[in-house]
C-alpha cells in the first residue's frame, strides 16, 4: 500500500471497504479505488497536485454507492464520509478538505475542473472508464491532466465489461 505521510491509506481503505455495500466483485469497489489511487499518484505527482488529497478521493469516492448502475447521491454520500472523518486517516484543514469533499461530491457529474487537482481526481478515476468497456475520451480531461492520461492508457488495460457510470 501507498506510503504517504499524510495519509494512512491501509487504515483509510479498511474504513471505507467496511461502509461500501456491493461486494468484491463490484466495479465500483476496491480494486477500483486502488487502480484510481495509482492513477491519482501519477497525475498529482506529475502535476505537482496535492497527493494526499488525491489519495484520499481515491479510496472515498465510490464507498457509498448502493448499485451499479445509477446512483447519483452516491458522491454526496461519499463526501459526507470524508468530512465525518477527517482527523482519523487524514487531517485536512478547511481549504484542502474543501477541495476533496468537492472533488468527491461532483465526481460523476461529468464536468471538467478548472482546479488542478480536482482534475487530477476526476481524470484518475475516467482513465479507469475502461474497466465498464468505455474508452476515455478527450473531453473529460483538462489540458494538464490530458497528456498524463494518455500515457497511463498507453500502457494497457484491458477493456472489459459492457455500460457502465463512474
Ligand atoms: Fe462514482
Ligand atoms: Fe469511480
Amino acid at each position: 500500500m501507498l506510503a504517504h505521510p499524510e495519509i494512512d491509506a491501509t487504515g483509510l481503505l479498511a474504513h471505507t471497504s467496511t461502509l461500501f455495500r456491493l461486494g468484491p466483485d463490484s466495479y465500483h469497489g476496491q480494486s477500483h479505488w486502488q487502480a484510481v489511487m495509482c492513477n491519482a499518484v501519477e497525475l498529482s505527482e506529475a502535476l505537482e497536485g496535492d497527493t494526499a488529497v488525491a489519495v484520499a478521493f481515491a479510496l472515498l469516492h465510490d464507498c457509498r454507492r448502493e448499485n451499479e448502475w445509477r446512483d447519483p447521491q452516491h458522491g454526496p454520500r461519499a463526501a459526507d464520509v470524508a468530512r465525518e472523518i477527517n482527523g482519523r486517516f487524514f487531517d485536512f484543514a478547511p481549504v484542502r478538505l474543501a477541495t476533496l469533499c468537492e472533488a468527491i461530491r461532483w465526481h460523476d457529474a461529468g464536468w471538467v475542473s478548472d482546479d488542478l487537482t480536482t482534475s487530477c481526481c476526476w481524470s484518475a478515476d475516467r482513465i479507469e472508464l475502461r474497466r465498464v468497456g468505455i474508452e476515455p475520451a478527450r473531453w473529460g480531461f483538462c489540458g494538464a491532466t490530458w497528456p498524463v492520461a494518455q500515457r497511463i492508457l498507453s500502457r494497457g488495460g484491458a477493456v472489459q465489461g459492457a455500460g457502465g457510470t463512474w
